[in-house]
C-alpha cells in the first residue's frame, strides 16, 4: 500500500519572478487556493495520508498552511462565519505533513535523496509542487492502482508537442498487451535536443518510485548545471528492474508557466461554485469587446 508521498517545495521559482522574490512559488493563488493546496488534495484523494514536502528558506508560508490556525479559527467562529471555519479546519486536516529541508537546490533527484531517512525502506509517492493535474480518478490513484499489479516503479506521461521536448525528461517504451495505456520503459533521456529525444511522451509531475531508487540517486552524477536527476537514477535502475509508465490523456498544467498558470485560473474560475456563472458571462462579454 502507498500511504506516503514526497513533494519536493524548496525551488527558487524563477520563472514567475518578481512574484516569487518573497513568496513561495506554491503558495501562488488560483481563484481562492493556493497551487500546492491543488497537489496535495489530488494525494489526499488518492489515499495518501503523510506528505514529505522537501522545503527550504522562504518556504514557511508552506508550513503555516497546512497547520492549525486558532487565532484564525477563534476569530471566524465568533463572527459566526462556520463555512469559512470548516474551510479552513479541514486544511490542517487533510494530512500529516512532515518537513525536510534541502539545503541547497541541486535538482529534483537529490530533493528526493533528501527523504530517505524518513520514507526508508517502503514505495512512495512523488508529486510535482507545481503542476495541477485533474483526472478523475486522480492520476495518483490510477498510479498506486497500477502499482498494486505491477510491483514496479510507475511514472506518468503524457505526449506532447515535439518542439516541447527538451523541456521534459522523456521515456520510449512498448505499450503492454493488457494495458494499451501502460508502457514498459525502454529509455529515459532528460530534456533531450528535439533530434535525440526517443518520443515525445514526456514525463509528468506524478511518480510510484521504490525505495530501490534511492541507491541509484546516490550513484548518479551531477548535470552540466550541477543538479542530480531522477531521471538519471531511474535510467540506472531501469538497466536491472523494470519501470513502466502510464499515458494520462486528461487535463494538466504546468502553473510554473505564466500561459499556462492563467489557462488553470480560466479553468478553476469558470468551474466555481460561487462566482463560475458569472465569470463565464464576464468572459463571454470580454472575448466581444476585445473583438477575440
Ligand atoms: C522535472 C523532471 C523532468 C520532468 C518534469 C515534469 O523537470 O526532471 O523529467 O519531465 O519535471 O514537469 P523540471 O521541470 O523540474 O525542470
Amino acid at each position: 500500500m502507498i500511504d506516503i508521498a514526497v513533494i519536493p517545495v524548496a525551488g527558487f521559482g524563477t520563472r514567475f519572478l518578481p512574484l516569487t522574490k518573497s513568496q513561495p512559488k506554491e503558495m501562488i493563488g488560483i481563484v481562492d487556493k493556493p497551487v500546492i493546496h491543488y497537489i496535495v488534495e489530488e494525494a489526499a484523494k488518492s489515499g495518501i495520508k503523510t506528505i514529505v514536502f522537501v522545503t527550504g528558506r522562504h518556504k514557511r508560508a508552506i508550513e503555516d498552511y497546512f497547520d492549525a490556525s486558532p487565532e484564525l479559527e477563534y476569530h471566524l467562529e465568533k463572527q459566526g462565519k462556520y463555512k469559512l471555519l470548516k474551510i479552513v479546519r479541514e486544511i490542517s486536516n487533510m494530512i500529516e505533513p512532515i518537513y525536510v529541508r534541502q539545503k541547497e537546490a541541486k535538482g529534483l533527484g537529490h530533493a528526493i535523496l533528501m527523504a530517505k531517512k524518513v520514507i526508508g525502506n517502503r514505495p512512495f509517492a512523488v508529486l510535482l509542487g507545481d503542476e495541477i493535474i485533474e483526472g478523475n480518478p486522480p492520476l495518483l490513484k490510477t498510479l498506486i492502482n497500477k502499482f498494486e499489479t505491477y510491483r514496479a516503479p510507475i511514472l506518468s506521461t503524457y505526449e506532447v508537442p515535439w518542439e516541447k521536448v527538451s523541456s521534459y525528461g522523456v521515456i520510449s517504451g512498448k505499450p503492454l498487451e493488457e494495458d494499451k495505456n501502460l508502457y514498459l520503459v525502454e529509455d529515459l533521456v532528460e530534456k533531450p535536443a528535439i533530434n535525440e529525444a526517443p518520443s515525445n511522451l514526456a514525463i509528468i509531475g506524478r511518480y510510484i518510485l521504490t525505495p530501490e531508487i534511492f541507491k541509484y540517486l546516490e550513484m548518479i552524477k551531477p548535470d552540466k548545471k550541477g543538479e542530480y536527476q531522477l531521471t538519471d537514477a531511474l535510467k540506472l535502475l531501469n538497466r536491472k528492474d523494470s519501470i513502466y509508465a502510464y499515458k494520462f490523456e486528461g487535463l494538466r498544467f504546468d502553473t510554473g508557466n505564466k500561459l499556462e498558470y492563467l489557462k488553470a485560473t480560466l479553468h478553476f474560475a469558470s468551474k466555481h461554485p460561487e462566482i463560475g456563472e458569472e465569470f463565464k458571462s464576464y468572459l463571454r462579454e470580454f472575448l466581444e469587446k476585445e473583438n477575440l
